[in-house]
């Protein structure tokens, strides 16, 4: 196993991806022109968000078909993480890598195509257990673990977190920017949503756990901080992990012990 930096690291998994300001010939050319169904996913998500009474069912249907698209060009999600946060992982990863320490088990949400997962994996004694929805984004994790020899030190669950029991507790939950998505076909209420997530955090989190979610904005963080506190979690805190310009482009993060 090799010990990387994270600038190494992420200089590496960012190799030879510059957007330009002309975003659709970027992601028409990654693509390969397949540009119209990303961007027709996409105004399908911005309608339903803005309609106040959608079926939720429609949201997630839509941000599943867009993580397909996505995790179908390994590059294009390369891209985007470039393109739209480029400090999120640069940011974010040290912020919860120091709070995994000494943790024996960790469960990363949402985890997608593994670039934060297999950074812990690489600097980190944990043993992670990383669920995704998406088989593809679990496939492309794979990819990246074998590439650094960190695939033995990661269980891949294929799940969706509403509906998942593990049946056992992790020493340390982290969901990066996977929270505020929809993925509930139960009910329509955001707030709702966010409930049932805190309740399968709250059930595969060992006592004395530590739970670490990440977002970008202010109101969603202020959101999981009173869920956490409402459930008992104790010394619940909201952190600013990188301070830029508009709301949604601040990464914020909260954290709490059970
Ligand atoms: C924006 S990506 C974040 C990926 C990674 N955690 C990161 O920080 O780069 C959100 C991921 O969460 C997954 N996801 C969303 N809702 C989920 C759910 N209910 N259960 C499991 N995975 C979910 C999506 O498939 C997607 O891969």
């Amino acid at each position: 196993m090799e010990t990387i930096s994270l600038d190494e690291y992420l200089g590496r998994e960012f190799q030879g991806v510059n957007p330009t300001d002309d975003f659709e010939r970027d992601v028409n050319e990654l693509t390969r022109g397949n540009y119209t169904t990303y961007a027709s996913i996409c105004e399908e998500l911005i309608d339903l968000c803005q309609s106040p009474d959608t079926p939720c069912q429609s949201i997630e249907q839509s941000e599943n078909e867009l993580y397909e698209f996505v995790y179908s060009y390994p590059e294009l999600e390369i891209f985007l993480n470039v393109k739209f946060n480029p400090n999120d992982a640069k940011s974010s990863i040290p912020f919860i890598q120091e709070r995994l320490v000494g943790r024996e088990t960790v469960l990363d949400l949402g985890c997608g195509n593994g670039l934060k997962t297999v950074f812990y994996a690489l600097n980190g004694e944990s043993r992670i257990t990383a669920v995704d929805k998406s088989q593809k984004a679990l496939d492309l994790l794979l990819k990246r673990a074998q590439r650094y020899g960190v695939e033995d030190r990661i269980e891949l669950v294929n799940a969706n977190l509403l509906e998942m029991d593990l049946g056992r507790t992790f020493d340390a939950i982290v969901a990066a920017k996977m929270i505020h998505e929809c993925g509930d076909i139960r009910t329509v209420s955001h707030e709702s949503n966010m409930h049932f997530k805190m309740d399968k955090i709250d059930l595969h989190l060992s006592p004395g756990g530590v739970a670490i979610i990440t977002s970008g904005g202010y109101s969603i963080p202020y959101e999981v901080a009173l869920l956490m506190s409402k459930r008992g979690f104790k010394d619940v805190n909201r952190h600013t992990i990188f301070k830029h310009g508009d709301e949604d482009q601040t990464i914020m993060g909260v954290v709490g012990y059970k």
